[in-house]
């Protein structure tokens, strides 16, 4: 097994997992100073392109991505989302997941759906593609609005079986999104490998954001985001400065000059 993902199951119980997602080698440099994971999540549809669904996201928008990410991350384990459409069968996941680790060097593949996809998950560690699970609301395949959970008996037993069916399959994390706290702790619990929350509370082994959200980039308003700053606001200001500097013609003096 990689090194890196053998250090972060080891992380389980001893220390949180921080994963960040990024969709470029600029960000890419800064997140990985400070994550464990990097996530070159499909959310860039959304994000990035203004796509009213993740499924319109392509296996070649997301090498493209990832090539860019690759160049900025050293240290972390580097995880690429498989888009929709790109692993409905076991030969269709493993041509795509070779396709994407040999032309980005990403570490692992991220695929949506528990009991649905384990013998996809099964089929890709067979061949040695380490697989990170995501269930509970999964973008791919909502259907109607995004909600939370595991509120009902019925959800909380679906997301437990989820959960062990790709921990038996051999995924080496989980992101649970969007789980209510109390089935988040008992998954994280239950299983042996670490569960990633993206609003499922603090009861998982790490936590996971858009860091275009957390930066304030997008206007996201969503129960569990949070905004560390308001990068749009500095970015604003910087701009302002450059058009009067252009304007006044304060810009370019002789240092900027040949
Ligand atoms: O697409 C994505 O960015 C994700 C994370 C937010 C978990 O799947």
């Amino acid at each position: 097994m990689n090194y890196k993902i053998k250090k972060i199951i080891n992380k389980k119980k001893k220390s949180q997992i921080v994963c960040l997602t990024a969709y470029s080698k600029n960000i890419a440099e800064i997140v990985d100073k400070h994550a464990d994971i990097v996530l070159v999540g499909d959310s860039l549809g959304s994000v990035l392109y203004n796509y009213s669904t993740t499924r319109k996201v392509t296996l070649e928008m997301m090498l493209e991505h990832t090539k860019s990410v690759r160049m900025g991350v050293k240290k972390s384990l580097l995880v690429i989302d498989l888009p929709y459409n790109t692993y409905r069968n076991k030969s269709e996941a493993l041509k795509n997941s070779k396709i994407a680790i040999k032309e980005t060097r990403c570490d692992a593949v991220k695929v949506e759906g528990g009991v649905r996809v384990q013998h996809i998950v099964r089929h890709l560690v067979q061949n040695k593609i380490p697989v990170m699970g995501h269930i509970g609301l999964t973008p791919q395949t909502i259907k109607g609005k995004f909600k939370s959970v595991g509120k009902t008996e019925r959800e909380k037993k679906k997301l437990i079986k989820d959960a062990k069916a790709l921990e038996t399959s051999g995924a080496f994390a989980i992101v649970l999104e969007c789980t209510y706290s109390d089935i988040s702790k008992k998954i994280s619990n239950l299983i042996k490998i670490p569960t990633i929350g993206i609003g499922a509370s603090v009861y998982c082994d790490g936590q996971v954001l858009v860091t275009d959200d957390i930066l304030g980039l997008t206007d996201a308003k969503i129960k569990f985001v949070k905004k560390y700053v308001n990068i749009k606001k500095v970015i604003n200001s910087a701009i302002l400065k450059f058009k009067h500097e252009v304007k006044s013609k304060k810009y370019p003096t002789k240092k900027y000059s040949y």
